[in-house]
C-alpha cells in the first residue's frame, strides 16, 4: 500500500493508497471538522488536497454526525472524494484528560464508517515529563495497540509512537510499535515541540523513531503543519503531515510563508501569487469583515503550505533535498541549530542515494556535514594506496597535472570534501560540486583536519607550498610526480565504488574505449564489455562480465540474492521487486549498482538498486532493483548499456 519511487535524503517520494484511494507522498493532510469546516472540501481538492484528516471521536461523540456518518460513510458526511484519514480522540483526551470511550471501540467505528486510515486511541504523552510517567503511558498505549490492531477490520491502520522527550523510550515504542501489524506510524506528542520551536528535540524524536520503525511503512509527522519545516521533516523520513494550523493562524491575522509566519496587520504587501494574494492587497484583506478575512488568510495559508509540499517533492526529484532544508534552515536559528544537529546522525547515510541528479552545492557550514561528505571519508577508506607516496596539490590544480600512478597517489586539498584523489576526479559527488571562492575559515580548518587524518596513512607525504599544512616536504612544481597510468584511476574508481580489492579484480586484461571528448567511455574484456562509466556521475554500469569479475569479492558484498520464481524473469532482463528478495547485502545504498544473484550465488543480472540493503528486505511492493542487464540477455550487452536513465 506504499510504494516508493524516488528518494532523496531521507525523504521519499511515494504512492500511498487507502480504502482504493490514492495519494502522492511527502503529503499535507488539512484538518477538517464535520461540523464547523469554513473551506469546503471540493474546494480542497480542487486545489489539489489529495486526503484529510477528520476527528473520529467529535463524529461519535455528536449523534446527528454519529447516524450520518454510521448511514452514509464519512466520505459523504464531508462530501468528500478523497483519502479520509480519521483521529482517535487522542488529542480529547489529552486536552481534557479523559475521552468517553474505549480503545477498541473507537477503532471500530473508524472501520465502521469507512475511513481510509484510521488511528488507535493512543496517549499523547507532553515533552519532558519523567520517565515513569513516558514509560506508563507507552505501555499504555502499546497495550492498546495491541488490542487495536486485532481488530477486523477494512481500514489501515495507524499505530502511534510515544515515549515523550526519553529517546530510549521513542526508540523503544517504534521498536515495538513496528513490531505489530500496523500500516503507518504516526509520531505523537510533538506539537508543544513545534509550538516551542524546539526542532532539535523534534528532530531526535524523528531520527530515532525512523530509527526502529518498519523502513516501509509511512510515517506521519502528527500536527506539523508549518511550511517553514516540512522540508526537513521530509529529509529525515516523515511522509505525511496534518494540521489545523492553516485555519488556527487565520484566525489570528497571520499569514504563513515558507520562511516563517507574518502578521497580516504589519504587512505591506501580499508577497505570495497564490489567487487570494493575486485578488487583494494587503489593506483590501485588513479591511474586510473578520469572518471573510479569516476564510481569506486560511486559504492562503493552504496555497501556501501545498506550494512547499510540492517543492519538497521535486527537490526529492532533482536530489537536491538537503540544499532546500538548508536554505529553509536560514529562516530560523532553531531550524540552523536542528539541522546541524540531525546531521550528526548516522541513520541519515543509509538512506542517501550514492549519486543524484543534481551537483553538490556548498551553501553553508553545515554542508559539510551532509552524508555525501560523511560518505566519502568512508569510501576513501576502500582505496588501496599501499607503498605509494601521498602528493597534495592545492584545489585549483585539477588537469593537467600530474596523474596518479603506481608511486605516486595525488589529491586535492578540498574545501568541501577534505581530500580528493585525482583517481576520482569524475566521480559523483567530486567531479560536480561548487564551493565559495576563497573558501571560508570553517572550510579551510576542515580541509586541513581532514588532510592531516588522510596524511596519517602514508609513510611520505609532499605538498605543495602554497597549502601551508605543515605536513611533509614541500614542493614547487608538481611536474615530477608521475607517470601516472590509467590503470591506477580505473581501480582506484572501482574500489571506491564497489569496495576494496574491486578494482584488482574489474580492470586486469582490458581495452579502454575513449569518448571524443577524451574521457574513458567503455572498458572491455576482448569484446566482452566490463563497464561503462556513466558520463554523468562517473560511475561504472557494469555490464555481465564485470559483474562476474566483482563476483570475486567475498558474499555479501554488492548482492541481492532473490527467490529462484523470480530468477528466471530476472535472468531475462527484468527488475527484481523487493517482494522476491532473500537476502541483500545491508551496505547496499540507493541507487548503487548492484550484483542480483541466486541462492547458490550464481550472477543473473546487474542493475541499479532503489533501495538499501535492509529496505530490499522490508519491501513488499515495488522494484528493489532496476535491472540493466540480465544472464539470457546478450542483446542489452551488446549495446553496452550506457544506462543514464532516470534515477528513480
Ligand atoms: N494529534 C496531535 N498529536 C497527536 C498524538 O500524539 N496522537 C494522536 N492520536 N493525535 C494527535
Ligand atoms: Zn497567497
Amino acid at each position: 500500500m506504499f510504494e516508493l519511487r524516488h528518494r532523496d535524503a531521507m525523504g521519499r517520494l511515494g504512492t500511498l493508497e487507502a480504502g482504493g484511494r490514492r495519494m502522492e507522498t511527502p503529503a499535507l493532510l488539512p484538518v477538517v471538522s464535520p461540523k464547523l469546516q469554513k473551506i469546503k472540501l471540493r474546494e480542497l481538492r480542487e486545489m489539489g488536497f489529495e486526503g484529510v484528516i477528520t476527528n473520529s471521536y467529535l463524529i461519535h461523540r455528536d449523534e446527528g454526525l454519529r447516524e450520518k456518518a454510521l448511514k452514509g460513510g464519512v466520505h459523504r458526511l464531508l462530501d468528500y472524494d478523497g483519502l479520509v484519514m480519521t483521529d482517535s480522540g487522542s488529542y480529547q483526551l489529552y486536552e481534557y484528560g479523559r475521552v468517553e470511550i474505549g480503545a477498541r471501540e473507537i477503532v471500530e467505528f473508524q472501520d465502521a464508517i469507512g475511513t481510509d486510515i484510521g488511528v488507535i486511541l493512543d496517549i499523547p504523552t507532553p515533552p519532558d515529563v519523567t520517565r515513569e510517567r513516558a514509560l506508563a503511558e507507552l505501555e499504555e498505549t502499546l497495550s492498546r495497540a495491541q488490542e487495536s490492531v486485532g481488530v477486523e477490520r477494512r481500514c489501515l491502520l495507524a499505530g502511534t509512537v510515544q515515549g515523550s522527550t526519553h529517546p530510549d523510550l521513542r526508540e523503544e515504542s517504534a521498536r515495538r510499535m513496528g513490531s505489530l501489524g500496523f500500516d503507518l506510524h504516526p509520531i505523537g506528542g510533538v506539537v508543544p515541540l513545534m509550538e516551542a520551536y524546539r526542532f532539535r528535540d523534534l528532530a531526535d524524536v524523528i531520527l530515532r523513531s525512523k530509527l526502529r520503525l518498519p523502513p516501509e511503512r509511512p510515517v506521519h509527522l502528527f500536527g506539523c503543519g508549518h511550511p517553514m519545516i516540512f522540508s526537513f521533516a521530509a529529509a529525515l523520513g516523515c511522509d505525511l503531515f496534518d494540521s489545523a494550523a492553516y485555519a488556527l493562524y487565520a484566525k489570528d491575522g497571520r499569514y504563513m510563508t515558507p520562511e516563517g509566519t507574518l502578521r497580516l496587520e504589519e504587512m505591506y504587501t501580499l508577497p505570495c501569487t497564490c489567487p487570494v494574494c493575486s485578488r487583494y492587497e494587503a489593506q483590501e484583506l485588513r479591511a474586510m469583515d473578520i469572518g471573510e478575512r479569516e476564510v481569506e488568510l486560511a486559504r492562503h495559508n493552504l496555497y501556501a503550505s501545498l506550494q512547499e509540499i510540492k517543492r519538497v517533492r521535486q527537490a526529492i526529484h532533482e536530489g537536491s533535498l538537503w540544499a532546500l532544508v538548508e536554505q529553509r534552515a536560514r529562516s530560523h536559528p532553531r531550524l540552523l541549530e536542528a539541522l546541524t544537529a540531525a546531521l550528526g546522525y548516522e541513520v541519515l547515510e543509509r538512506s542517501d542515494p550514492v549519486t543524484k541528479g543534481s551537483p553538490f552545492f556548498y551553501s553553508g557550514e553545515e554542508s559539510l556535514q551532509r552524508p555525501e561528505v560523511r560518505r566519502h571519508f568512508l569510501r576513501l577508506r576502500e582505496l588501496d594506496t599501499q607503498g605509494r607516496e601521498l602528493v597534495l596539490l592545492p584545489e585549483g590544480r585539477r588537469s593537467p597535472g600530474p596523474a596518479s600512478g603506481k608511486k605516486y597517489h595525488i589529491c586535492r586539498a578540498s574545501p568541501v570534501f577534505g581530500v580528493v584523489p585525482q583517481e576520482l576526479e569524475d566521480v559523483y559527488p567530486l567531479g560536480s560540486y561548487e564551493g565559495p571562492s576563497p573558501p571560508t575559515g570553517a572550510q579551510v580548518g576542515f580541509m586541513q583536519a581532514a588532510v592531516a587524518a588522510y596524511a596519517k596513512g602514508f609513510g611520505h607525504v609532499h605538498t605543495h607550498s602554497s597549502l601551508d599544512l605543515g605536513i611533509g616536504e614541500t614542493f614547487e612544481d608538481p611536474a615530477g610526480f608521475g607517470p601516472g597510468d590509467v590503470e591506477t584511476k580505473l581501480r582506484g574508481m572501482a574500489d571506491y565504488q564497489f569496495g576494496r580489492g574491486a578494482g584488482r579484480l574489474l580492470v586486469r586484461r582490458i581495452r579502454v574505449e575513449w569518448a571524443r571528448t577524451g574521457r574513458m567511455r567503455r572498458l572491455y574484456s576482448g569484446k566482452k564489455l566490463l563497464a561503462t562509466v556513466r558520463a554523468s556521475d562517473g560511475f561504472y554500469v557494469l555490464g555481465m562480465e564485470g559483474a562476474k569479475r566483482l563476483l570475486g569479492l567475498p558474499a555479501p558484498r554488492n548482492r541481492v540474492v532473490v527467490d529462484k520464481e523470480a530468477g528466471e524473469f530476472v535472468g531475462a532482463g527484468r527488475n527484481a521487486f523487493a517482494k522476491f528478495v532473500r537476502a541483500a547485502d545491508p551496505e547496499i545504498r540507493p541507487h548503487q549498482e548492484v550484483l542480483v544473484v541466486d541462492g547458490d550465488d550464481s550472477l543473473l543480472a546487474t542493475g541499479r538498486a532503489l533501495l538499501n540493503g535492509p529496505e530490499m528486505l522490508a519491501f513488499r511492493r515495488g522494484i528493489a532493483v532496476r535491472v540493466r542487464h540480465g544472464l539470457r540477455d546478450e542483446e542489452g550487452e551488446a549495446q553496452g548499456g550506457e544506462g543514464d536513465d532516470d534515477p528513480g
